[in-house]
């Protein structure tokens, strides 16, 4: 009997049952159909998976021009048809028997499928799974199962973000572009640079013969948007329906802490490669994961050499509040990063004015506005924290109205406590972030 597919310790367990699945194929189904020879073939499990074929396209050609048409399910007494259901409840894996029905104009191939549920040695619920292959059909088989492998993987719209190493496995952003303040032309660049590599930039790569793989950089101070960028960025890009991947930096799970290492990104490549839609990376904190271990690998991710790319695009974001730490064969060698963004603290009146009017909502007074230009030069977080400072003082003391004095007091306060870091760093020996890198 020829096997293939994964042969792990699961398959000496399973031997009884593939024995029961393969003796019915030699009773009832080959010696109906000796003169095709057909040849056994132990399957994988996607081959069974009803989410899988319902995502086949009956169009697609799988090689000399056979089609897959359906499947049409036959009783068979050592298969029980049982059925397992994902997360939505939708009908994934069915047991039983089937005839595979594929077609190339007039002619038919059948291939029988047959699969069952087993227990193993140690009482756990396994599927093991047998194909009636006629002989000369074994490449097209071959191209169909891989392209089921392909449609399991792919990932689908879905309204949420995948997280990969995160505390939790996914999230849905709540941040909406309209709330980010930062200059106007700044702003728009972003959104279009974003926007247009999704509508017209990966048609352009695609013609250069270039992988469709796009890669920003979002360089500033802590505290100055980066994070929210982000976050409205996966907002908007799942509205457009496409993948959105965050890469968590520096959290534990299950027990092992691998921090800012490179398996993730490498994951998120892999799952983004394997997307049929067009995907949107977040790797927050770049510099972190530029450690002398690993920084040649994260050099060739961004060269683009080893990643295989999905080809409806794949748009890397990565983030850093330490420019300084990510050296000049990064920063400035032509394509590892293809655009950078300085996120600037606040610059204009204006802006420190639209913050702080947003985050003060309804307890806003026009007199507020003689504290504006103090609040010129500060990261967006601090204006923030101004802000809920002075309101949280509000709540406690019962007021309905937010004071000029009282809000100015808060802003005193917490630029007290910001000097007197920005002192202790600096004479702790300058670990304090300067302005940031001008780069253009
Ligand atoms: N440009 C901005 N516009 C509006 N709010 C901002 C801005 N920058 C910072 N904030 C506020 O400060 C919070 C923290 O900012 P964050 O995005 O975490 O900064 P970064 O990632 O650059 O360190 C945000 O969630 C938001 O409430
Ligand atoms: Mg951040």
């Amino acid at each position: 009997m020829v096997t293939y597919g994964c042969c792990g310790p699961e398959l000496a367990g399973s031997a009884l049952k593939m024995d029961v699945l393969g003796s019915w194929l030699d009773t009832d189904w080959i010696p109906d159909h000796a003169q095709q020879n057909p040849i056994m073939l132990f399957s994988p499990q996607y081959i069974f998976d009803l989410s899988v074929l319902a995502k086949f396209v009956p169009d697609f050609a799988l090689g000399e021009d056979y089609r897959f048409v359906d499947i049409t399910p036959v009783d068979c007494p050592v298969a029980l048809r049982m059925n397992d259901l994902d997360y939505v409840g939708r009908v994934t894996h069915q047991t039983g028997a089937n005839i595979y029905v594929f077609a190339r104009d007039e002619e038919r191939v059948e291939v029988m499928v047959v699969a069952s549920y087993y227990t193993d040695e140690v009482n756990c619920w396994r599927m093991t799974c047998l194909a009636a292959v006629p002989e000369a059909f074994i490449p097209v088989w071959f191209s169909f199962s891989e392209e089921c492998k392909r449609l399991s993987e792919a990932l689908e719209a879905t309204d949420k973000v995948i997280v990969i190493g995160g505390k939790s496995e996914s999230f849905v952003p709540k941040v909406h572009w309209d709330e980010i303040v930062l200059p106007d032309k700044l702003k728009h660049d972003l959104m279009e640079d974003v926007s247009s590599f999704f509508t017209k930039g990966v048609d352009v790569y695609r013609r250069l013969n270039l992988k469709p793989f796009r890669k920003l950089l979002l360089a500033g101070v802590p505290g100055t948007g980066k994070t929210m960028i982000c976050s409205a960025l996966a907002k908007w890009a799942l509205e457009q329906k496409h993948v959105v991947i965050y890469v968590s930096s520096a959290v534990r799970r299950q027990g092992t802490d691998y921090g800012a290492s490179f398996d993730k990104i490498e994951q998120a490549l892999s799952v983004a490669a394997s997307s049929s839609l067009p995907t949107l990376i977040l790797l927050e904190e770049l510099d972190a994961y530029l450690h002398e271990e690993e920084k040649a690998l994260v050099l060739n991710v961004l060269d683009g050499n080893e990643s295989e790319i999905n080809d409806k695009g794949t748009l890397l974001i990565a983030t850093t509040n330490y420019p300084e730490a990510i050296d000049e064969r990064v920063l400035k060698r032509p394509g590892r990063l293809d655009r950078i963004f300085i996120i600037p603290e606040t610059r204009a009146a204006v802006d420190a004015e639209k913050m702080l009017r947003q985050y003060l909502g309804t307890f806003w007074q026009d007199d507020h506005k003689g504290l504006i230009p103090a609040l010129v030069g500060y990261p967006g977080a601090f204006i923030r924290e101004v802000a809920v400072y002075a309101l949280t003082q509000c709540a406690y003391d019962d007021l309905t109205e937010l004071s000029y004095e009282l809000l100015e007091r808060s802003f005193n306060g917490l630029k007290s406590q910001l000097d007197a870091r920005d002192d202790f760093l600096k004479k702790r020996g300058g670990m304090m972030f300067s302005s940031p890198v001008n780069i253009n």
